[in-house]
């Protein structure tokens, strides 16, 4: 080879590896939060209806980065879609579902059947009394197959019923209850599989450490499979605190519900990091305002946020152990100030729940397991 071959040929590769170098720095360095978690689980996040009509693009640039799917937090509950009977409103819902169809995202149908957000007009008559087993029935179908339909191949799975188990295993007292006894949520699994025979279902709930509520789901779980009713995963809220819930009863929980044939996600994710106040996610639970409860409400202080971090870390660790069986986990929000928990139990205060903070940034130990995975990626490449 020419002399000046040779000089061109070492210029080249030095430029090659020169932009190689920094375009791998650069890839390392946009690696993402669903890049680090890679084909364990789908990572997930909950969208208000200001995300997904394309308002707060902050967020949204955060949605494409770091997560591969999506469910709404309100815009599809029963209150929202079907407000009164026969007057259905999928704009949002639309909205939310071309986003994710748009972005490759997988999009979870959050929920059908659900004792709150619940319309009043859907289990009583015209003066409030609860309508006949039949009535509520057909309204169930109706409501269920009119949403599932039309969403029909676009929509993965369904949280097709929402918290429908107490603590102590018993089924909640809910109109559905009431008026159909347990036989609403095998025909409510029913009802969403002849609208969308591909889609998959899930029983949601939240407290699913709790070990009465476990049995209780296991109990369900089989109810439904013997059935021959479909059912693909237990939807564990993971609504959680600073001293809730104990992760190896949480741990005993996902093999539990994972032991009778189902898959697990961890479908609504956050941890307050303030004093708790009660252990609920019943959204009608309230607690009187009080200072002491409301301890930050200029900014986490470093101590708490590191035991924060390490808690999160902790439970996110548990997730990848047992990646054979999760599915997705999801974020109950984008960043600390879409959380539902700053107004929950306890209306007015500030919490620091969830995976991105208010300045749009990555929570330390989200950070941390991105940094690491990137440094891995850059030695790998040496
Ligand atoms: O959209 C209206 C707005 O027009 C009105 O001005 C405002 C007045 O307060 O209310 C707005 O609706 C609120 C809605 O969130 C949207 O922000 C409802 O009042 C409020 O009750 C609703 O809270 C949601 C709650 O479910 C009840 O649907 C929370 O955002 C949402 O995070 C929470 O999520 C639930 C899951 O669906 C099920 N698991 C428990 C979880 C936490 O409760």
């Amino acid at each position: 080879m020419k002399n000046r071959h040779i000089v061109s040929a070492l210029l080249c590769s030095l430029f090659l590896m020169a932009c190689g170098g920094n375009a791998s720095q650069m890839a390392v360095s946009e690696k993402s939060l669903k890049e680090v978690v890679g084909d364990k689980f789908l990572m997930g996040v909950a969208l208000n209806v200001r995300q997904s009509s394309g308002m707060d693009t902050s967020a949204l640039k955060i949605v494409k980065q770091h997560f591969n799917a999506i469910v709404a937090e309100n815009c599809m509950k029963s209150e929202e879609i079907q407000p009164k009977e026969g007057e259905f409103h999928f704009e949002d819902a639309d909205r939310l579902v071309q986003f994710g169809l748009d972005n490759g995202l997988t999009v979870t149908g959050h929920c059908l059947i659900w004792h709150s957000q619940l319309p009043e007009w859907f289990c009583v008559d015209d003066k409030g009394k609860n309508v006949s087993p039949e009535v509520l029935k057909q309204r169930m179908k109706t409501h269920i197959q009119t949403v599932v339909g039309r969403y029909k191949g676009k929509i993965k799975g369904w949280d097709v019923v929402n918290e429908a188990i107490m603590e102590d295993g018993s089924y909640r007292k809910s109109k559905f209850y009431e008026i159909l006894g347990e036989e609403f949520i095998p025909l409510a699994f029913q009802y969403a599989h002849e609208a969308d025979p591909d889609a998959e279902l899930y029983y949601n709930d939240y407290g699913m450490d709790v070990p009465g509520r476990r049995d209780g789901v296991v109990k369900l779980v089989r109810s439904l499979k013997e059935k021959g009713l479909r059912i693909d995963a237990v939807g564990m809220q993971g609504h959680m605190g600073m001293d809730y819930p104990d992760i190896r009863q949480f741990e005993k929980s996902m093999l539990a519900f994972a032991a009778t044939g189902v898959k697990v996600m961890i479908t609504e994710w956050d941890m307050s990091a303030l004093p708790t106040a009660m252990r609920s996610a019943n959204v009608s639970d309230t607690v009187a305002f009080k200072k002491a409860l409301n301890p930050y409400p200029e900014a986490l202080p470093d101590s708490v946020s590191q035991v924060w971090n390490e808690r999160m870390q902790q439970f996110f660790q548990l997730f990848e152990k047992h990646a054979d069986i999760v599915e997705r986990v999801t974020a109950w929000g984008v960043t600390d100030g879409d959380s539902w928990k700053n107004d929950f139990p306890i209306r007015g205060r500030k919490d620091y729940p969830l995976l991105f903070d208010r300045n749009y940034q990555p929570k330390d130990f989200v950070r941390k397991m991105i940094e690491e995975a990137s440094d891995s990626v850059t030695s790998a490449k040496k």
